[in-house]
């Protein structure tokens, strides 16, 4: 047996799954990517599709993976290879580990713009800039090679610092404490952006939708931030499974952990798009949103260094809290079928997912005329990760639940934190074996096809 099997670690408490599993799925995503691509597709109308996917599509393929990992009791692609031997299943979570590296390597960019932008926020260095001045400063920073690099970096080592520790003493133990004051922090941000005279026409955009500016680029978008934003497809949350104990209940953590993230989007929405509204500034500016945007908020803002703090302040938590999660699965990986020990497996995992991210960062600056499609390489990573492999891996997820696991494993699986309802079970397969599997298709398929028409031609 190998060292890592020896060494398998579990979570502690029901608190350290939610606080772990939501520490993973609540990141950038939600806060970062969310704002700014529900402003670009137009508001309200692609929020409501994205809670179609999330409910019908996300929540059942997370309990797939809970129920995978927790099974199986190993990384993702050992967990296929257990639960289904000698078959191309493992491909699968060979395929998720590739894309964790892949979306490590351009978070940890983002990441370390937030880490900047904390410290920009501390000196007040951006508070007496002018609006073109503090996107001249953004766009400085993003395409210069030296200083995003070093943002990096310190991000990459202090991901590598906790993940080091264990599944227990460090990706628990700072979850617990991270989540509650990202929580306390996102609500000081809500009321402070509600509060603004002339918040509501932000509010208004943001729930009341015009479905007449649905494209199937957008509902695509919607696919691929769902599965982004819960952690789902490529085996984060397997490996986060199998760190769950025989006793919890996966269906209760599932929908908790799916609450938490969706909840915790729509407080970001609402921490910002209001705030935007309120002094006149156009929502959908892209992923500068809350680097260029807010800024220019913050400034107009009474106690707008202090609220300017909080926010970059929150939103590097909330990242580390999911970059943690996305280095868990390939050191999993590495320590249990490579066999190597876990500080090696980290220190491997690190560099090269902070030299894939070098890359990334570049081709904001330098590297920017590398272009493949209509894509430079950051948007090239974040587009394969989150639009193709991550629903591409919940489809075959969704599958493998429904039609090759067996109804009734799923069943004694899930039941083993108490009673289980039969219609629940019945309600899951539908949605495994039909509802995820065909919209997932059906999705990608045109989707995928405008995205590249619109791109070539
Ligand atoms: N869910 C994280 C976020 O919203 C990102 C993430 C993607 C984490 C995939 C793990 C796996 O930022």
């Amino acid at each position: 047996m190998s060292k890592g099997r020896k060494a398998r670690d579990v979570f502690g408490s029901k608190f350290g799954i939610i606080a772990a599993a939501a520490g993973s799925a609540i990141g950038l995503g939600n806060i970062w990517k969310f704002p700014y691509i529900t402003g670009e597709y137009g508001g309200a109308a692609f929020l409501f599709v994205y809670l179609g996917f999330i409910a019908a599509v996300g929540l059942p393929v997370m309990l797939s993976e809970f129920v995978i990992g927790r099974k199986a009791r190993r990384n993702a692609y050992g967990s296929f290879k257990k639960l289904a031997p000698k078959s191309l299943w493992q491909n699968v979570g060979f395929l998720g580990v590739l894309a964790a590296f892949l979306i490590l390597s351009f978070y940890g960019v983002v990441a370390g713009w937030s880490l900047k932008y904390v410290f920009f926020s501390i000196n007040n260095t951006l508070a007496a800039s002018s609006p073109s001045e503090i996107e001249a400063t953004f766009n400085r920073f993003i395409t210069s090679p030296g200083p995003p690099l070093l943002y990096q970096l310190i991000f990459m080592v202090l991901t590598g610092l906790i993940v080091v520790i264990g599944v227990k003493k460090g990706i628990e133990r700072y979850a617990k404490i991270l989540m509650p004051i990202l929580l306390v922090i996102i609500i000081i941000l809500d009321i402070r952006a509600i509060t603004l005279p002339g918040s509501m026409e932000g509010l208004k955009f943001l729930f009341k939708p015009d479905f007449s500016k649905l494209s199937w680029d957008a509902i695509l978008n919607a696919l691929g931030h769902a599965f982004f934003s819960l952690s789902l497809g490529m085996g984060t949350l397997i490996t986060y499974g199998s760190y769950i104990d025989k006793k919890n209940n996966l269906m209760n953590t599932a929908l908790e952990v799916t609450i938490a993230d969706t909840v915790i989007a729509l407080l970001a929405g609402i921490a910002i798009i209001p705030a935007v509204f309120a002094f006149n500034i156009e929502p959908g500016t892209g992923p500068g949103l809350v680097f260029i945007t807010l800024p220019n908020v913050f400034n107009q803002m009474h106690g707008g260094q202090f609220f300017s703090i909080l926010f970059f302040l929150l939103l590097s938590v909330a990242a580390l809290t999911s970059s943690i999660s996305i280095l868990e699965v390939v050191v999993a990986f590495f320590t249990e079928e490579l066999n190597l020990t876990r500080p090696i497996a980290t220190v491997l995992a690190t560099i090269l997912a902070a030299l894939m991210g070098i890359i990334c960062s570049l081709s904001m600056g330098i590297y920017s005329d590398y272009t493949f499609m209509c894509f430079n390489f950051f948007d090239l990573l974040d587009f394969i990760s989150a639009n193709i492999l991550l629903p591409l891996g919940g489809l075959f997820i969704a599958i493998f639940i429904g039609w090759k696991f067996g109804k009734y494993k799923v069943f004694k699986e899930m039941a083993h934190g108490g009673s289980l309802k039969g219609y629940f079970l019945s309600a899951f397969m539908i949605l495994v074996r039909f509802v995820a599997p065909i919209s997932i298709f059906i999705v990608f398929l045109f989707g995928l096809y405008e995205k590249l028409h619109g791109c070539l031609f």
